[in-house]
């Protein structure tokens, strides 16, 4: 709709240049908002203001031209003029009736895919290898797979990439730890260890005090990283038993993740030393003490002096920074994203913004493709500090997911209804995994946020059970209706309260918050649309009445059409954000 309107007013500037009425120089950024009070129209430029001076003219004038000289549109109704120099859309409802009509014809809700198609590497989730996911790997899951669901529904080639953190010296201790398990139980690997985080705590206590076992620790990571079979086959063990770990949390989640998706940092330990070279031999890096060093004139140091970025170490050790480098020069290269997206704790900003500082510099990767951080800030408990345990260690994913599922049961328990143990148990799950990935989501991401869990499983609210709720509203209008399909719908939408009206124009929106969602990589937008289509629904579902007596069979067919067009848009807007509904609960 916003690049309909767009699109006529930029059409007519273009007219007014060529009749040599508008400097032809002029080439504005046509802005088009939607309106809050629905008495001044439905959507909004300022165009006029903001051409007014480089033009030479009055604003107030120059609307009135803009105006006069619009394009006929089968969208608009009317146009006004308002204040210094705005001009009011109000959309034609007979229009708004018909696309109501499509959307409900349509699976895809009437949604086009997008123009051009392009190849979309998105680097989500990225846990630990050998460690439990916590909760920072939530944020970066659930909003990653969001915005791959989005841009995937969009016609985009996404390219889901689990930059999991599998290589470094902590293999050495990690290797030797296994190996003493495997002595007292050969199948132990087999078993899957229950606690990774009780085994990185275990290894770690016997390197510390151990020096027989530290110095096979050590000669570990050098067998490692000269590729022996060994400790080759020891640390995969490693790295699959993580793996398993982490797609129970990703299927409970419905992350669409896969253990396909992993591209791991050790993928691009065979090209570092090659890029190291390169970087020297383009004069970007230098040796310093024996470390070879990029430094970056745009970062300063305390003392004023350009920061230095380390990307081999003295002892020869390649670095984080060095494997993103060579991350972003490969998925350029080999993947040819035109978009990386990394969906990144904003604590690694520093670090993301240097290694593509060198990236760019360097030539490997062209300024046209966009190297995106989609930062999130940090989850906090209550009281404002970041999100812990009881006695102060992180908190373990699958414990919070647990606990999710014991409290929405609870709650759910005190709920008088005639569903069976098994029905309750699965309506309890998955109103559970919902609310803690919605809770996530519809918070602007790049704060802190706080987790507080009577909120988010709250039946009021911007919560995904007040979502899930409103749609089993709806499905049980259709059930009292005798609807079964979409194909039972009769007659067509006509709009004439302004309850439907409000209605319509919120469902029309759908398709200018899935593109945000996408260009921005904004997520809790989508949330936000949800939630007041939500209360569109609720305030029509109070004014116009779809069962009653004195209700035209026109008006009942309209309206059944008003909530077809709702469970579609809310069913697929929670789909995107990876939420399942509910037929019942
Ligand atoms: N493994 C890292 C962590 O747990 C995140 C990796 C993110 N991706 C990247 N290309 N650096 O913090």
């Amino acid at each position: 709709m916003k690049e309909h309107i767009q699109a006529l007013l930029e059409q007519t500037v273009l007219t007014l240049q060529q009749q040599g009425k508008l400097p032809s120089e002029l080439a504005p950024r046509i802005q088009v908002d939607r309106t809050k009070d629905k008495s001044h129209g439905d959507l909004a430029t300022n165009l006029a203001l903001l051409l007014a001076k480089p033009a030479g003219q009055n604003p107030r004038v120059l609307a009135q031209l803009l105006q006069e000289n619009l394009p006929a549109s089968e969208l608009v109704a009317k146009t006004e003029l308002a204040g210094p120099g705005f001009i009011n859309f109000f959309l034609d409802s007979q229009w708004l009736g018909r696309q109501i009509d499509a959307m409900v014809a349509d699976d895809r809700a009437n949604i086009p895919v997008a123009e051009h198609a392009q190849t979309i590497v998105v680097d989500y989730s990225a846990p630990n290898v050998a460690k439990e996911m916590h909760v920072g790997h939530l944020r970066s899951s659930v909003i990653g797979d969001a915005v791959v669901r989005t841009l995937e529904f969009l016609g985009h080639k996404v390219i889901r990439a689990n930059h999991i953190g599998d290589w470094g010296t902590q293999f050495g201790m990690l290797i030797a730890h296994l190996e003493e398990l495997e002595k007292e139980n050969p199948e132990v690997a087999d078993s899957g260890l229950a606690d990774l985080e009780q085994f990185y705590r275990e290894s770690k206590q016997k390197y510390d005090a151990d020096p027989v076992f530290a110095e096979r620790a050590r000669q570990y990571v050098v067998k490692l990283q000269g590729g022996d079979d060994y400790c080759l086959t020891m640390w995969q063990k490693l790295v699959n038993i993580t793996l398993k770990h982490n797609q129970e949390i990703y299927d409970r989640l419905n992350v669409s993740l896969t253990p396909e998706h992993v591209m791991g940092e050790s993928m691009y330990n065979p090209i570092l030393a090659d890029i190291v070279a390169d970087l020297q031999a383009k004069g970007l890096a230098v040796e310093d003490q024996g470390a070879i060093v990029v430094y970056l004139d745009e970062y300063k140091n305390k003392d004023g002096d350009p920061m230095g970025v380390i990307v081999r170490k003295k002892d020869g050790g390649f670095l984080y920074t060095t494997t993103d480098i060579a991350c972003a020069k490969y998925r350029y290269e080999q993947l040819h994203a035109d978009r990386v997206l990394y969906f990144i704790d904003s604590r690694q900003h520093q670090h993301l913004m240097q290694a593509w500082s060198i990236v760019h510099k360097a030539g490997y990767v062209p300024e046209t493709v966009s190297l995106e951080h989609h930062a999130f800030g940090m989850m906090l408990g209550k009281d404002g500090r970041p999100f812990k345990t009881r006695s102060g260690g992180t908190v373990r994913l699958v414990d919070l997911l647990d606990e999710a599922q014991e409290r929405a049961a609870a709650l759910l328990a005190t709920k008088d209804t005639d569903f069976s143990e098994d029905e309750k148990t699965d309506i309890a799950r998955r109103v559970a995994m919902a609310a803690v990935k919605y809770a996530d989501l519809s918070k602007s991401r790049t704060t802190d946020y706080i987790f507080d869990w009577d909120n988010m499983l709250s039946f009021e609210g911007n919560t995904a059970p007040y979502l899930q709720y409103a749609y089993t509203r709806v499905q049980s209008i259709f059930r009292r209706s005798g609807i079964v399909s979409d194909a039972n719908l009769q007659g067509q939408v006509i709009l004439t309260a302004p309850a439907e009206e409000a209605l319509a124009q919120k469902l029309v929106q759908f398709n200018d918050t899935i593109k945000s969602v996408a260009d921005k990589g904004l997520p809790h937008l989508m949330c936000l649309y949800l939630y007041e289509l939500s209360g569109a629904f609720m305030s029509f579902y109070e004014a116009c009445p779809i069962n009653k007596e004195g209700v035209s069979v026109a008006e009942r067919d309209s309206r059944l059409r008003l909530c077809a067009a709702t469970a579609k848009v809310l069913n697929l807007g929670l789909s995107l954000l990876g939420i399942e509904t509910l037929e019942r609960m």
